[in-house]
């Protein structure tokens, strides 16, 4: 691929997903755009680039693209800093600013394969006894429709496990085949929706997004 061009895909690539693409990047990012060259059956990378502005198609390539570039890595409770903060602060603080309503919102925005959004919502259980009075929405969004497919399935391998203790997923999950899958009562408290976060300006059917209190990694 020339430099020239490289760099011209570089720079729109990075712009419409919101990547940065380094320079240590560079060998990865070239293999996938001939990956996407080949699986798209394009001649060339010139003939990739201008494929971006057929509006109809190039939509699907974004989100495409990003997937292969980006990685879905996730587990339940993974940042163990972040879901301390959430325990012991800022969750008790919100259930205490809001028990007059009896209502919350939390949105994990780029949640993968829906573990972050499950785990807060274990959480939530874990910290208000009175749950069935509550109305609660988590709302788990991604670009990658594969992940959002498995995140409603609430069904989970090992793997998805590696940082949790046997009491939560004997409480939460039951043995199902190799897996194992989610209580009802948690997947029903969250919704996957479809999001790109840098192009989709939040046309998701959730219009009242703003009520929502955003937890992003
Ligand atoms: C590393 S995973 C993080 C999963 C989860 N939040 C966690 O911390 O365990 C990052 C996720 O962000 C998603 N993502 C990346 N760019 C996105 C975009 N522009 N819009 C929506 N989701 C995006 C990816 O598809 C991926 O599933």
């Amino acid at each position: 691929m020339k430099d020239a061009l490289l760099k011209l895909l570089i720079q729109v690539i990075s712009e419409q997903t919101g990547l940065n693409i380094r320079e240590q990047d560079r060998d990865k990012f070239i293999e996938t755009v001939s990956a996407r060259i080949r699986f798209l059956k394009l001649s060339s990378s010139e003939e990739y680039y201008h494929f971006f502005k057929k509006d109809n198609k190039s939509k699907i390539e974004w989100q495409e693209i990003t997937k292969c570039l980006t990685t879905g890595e996730t587990y339940f409770f993974r940042d163990r800093g972040q879901f301390s903060l959430l325990k012991f602060s800022i969750l008790p603080e919100l259930i205490e600013l809001r028990k007059g309503r009896r209502a919350l919102r939390i949105w994990s925005a780029g949640c993968s394969t829906g573990e972050e959004a499950y785990s807060i919502a274990i959480l939530l259980n874990e910290l208000i006894p009175s749950i069935k009075d509550w109305d609660i929405l988590i709302l788990g969004t991604d670009i990658n429709e594969d992940a959002l497919k498995k995140a409603r399935r609430g069904y989970y391998r090992d793997w998805s496990f590696r940082m949790v203790s046997e009491d939560i997923k004997k409480q939460w999950f039951r043995k199902a085949k190799e897996g194992w899958r989610l209580n009802k009562d948690i997947i029903e408290m969250v919704k996957f929706e479809s999001v790109d976060l840098i192009n989709d300006k939040f046309k998701c059917s959730y219009h009242f997004l703003h009520n929502f209190i955003p937890i992003l990694a």
